[in-house]
């Protein structure tokens, strides 16, 4: 990994710089996801708005693990690349942490729990793939080799008040998985409505939980490339939210009426 890099890039400055860029980059992508998925109202293609105009089906337990698989391969070869000098760093460590914690849930555990999931369309998959091999990069090589925090980091509100974000998020979001899957007997595909945890109050507890974990670790490693994963989750898994309670309240005439799409109480 690390000759690999090197025969990339020409210094650490360069590297750097490419990093912000990417960063930048994923804020674009960001801008146009939220014109395609809000403004024009399409459905990123998996779970139930899967279609086969987006490619051939790949079996859901296999693409959720190889999709989010560089994930944490990725990251794991910069963390234990020589050069990774920033890992020694606490600040620096209970970052990583809160990354790899999630990652290896979604990466090596949650594929497997999965029940009856519809197929992936193969374009979706691989853009999961993608995505997770450039972000895995972007955040991992940024907090591994170029951070700089002070010692006394870990101690500042602004860390602890996103430490305990990401952490309440992610509860809320295996919390929610754990419903939704539990909604099925084995061997069953259909829908039901979701009771329990968050899901009295939001179709999109799930979401709602990513979205706080990620704002909560941007929030503990104030970085672009924190932020901009931060602002990508939020626009794919409002929209994502939103269509999903439309599709609750078209489904099922007993869907309860005060529950909201994606924040308690008001909207
Ligand atoms: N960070 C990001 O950018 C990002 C992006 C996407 C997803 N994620 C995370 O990945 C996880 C899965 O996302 P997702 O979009 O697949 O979530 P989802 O649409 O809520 O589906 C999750 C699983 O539950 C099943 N399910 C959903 N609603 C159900 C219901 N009412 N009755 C029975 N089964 C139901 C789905 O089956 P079907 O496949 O049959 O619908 C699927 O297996 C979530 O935790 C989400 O936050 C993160």
């Amino acid at each position: 990994m690390e000759a690999v890099l090197d025969w990339l890039f020409s210094s650490k400055e360069e590297e750097q710089h490419i990093i912000t860029s990417m960063a930048y980059f994923m804020m674009f992508m960001a801008f146009c996801s939220f014109v395609t998925l809000t403004l024009l109202k399409e459905n990123v293609p998996y779970g139930r708005y899967a279609s086969s105009k987006y490619g051939f089906p790949v079996n859901v337990k296999f693409a959720w693990f190889v999709q989010e698989l560089p994930a944490i391969l990725v990251p794991f070869l910069l963390v234990v690349s020589s050069s990774a000098t920033k890992v020694f760093m606490m600040p620096n460590q209970l970052i990583i942490a809160m990354y790899f914690c999630h990652y290896i849930q979604r990466s090596l555990i949650y594929p497997f729990l999965i029940r009856g999931g519809k197929p992936t369309p193969f374009v979706s998959f691989a853009l999961a793939f993608v995505f997770c091999m450039y972000n895995g990069y972007m955040q991992v090589r940024y907090l591994s080799h170029f951070a700089v925090y002070p010692a006394s980091w870990v101690t500042h509100p602004l860390f602890l008040i996103g430490f305990l974000m990401w952490l309440f998020g992610w509860l809320i979001n295996m919390h929610s998985d754990h419903i939704l899957r539990n909604l099925r007997k084995p061997g069953e595909t259909g829908y039901q409505i979701p009771k329990g945890g968050m899901f009295e109050y939001v179709s999109g507890a799930n979401f709602l939980g990513e979205i706080i974990e990620w704002a909560g670790f941007a929030l503990a490693s104030q970085s672009a490339q924190s932020l901009a994963f931060s602002i990508f989750t939020t626009v794919v898994l409002t929209s994502r939210a939103f269509s999903h309670h439309n599709w609750y309240l078209e489904k099922f005439e007993d869907y309860p009426k005060n529950r909201k799409a994606l924040i308690p109480f008001l909207l």
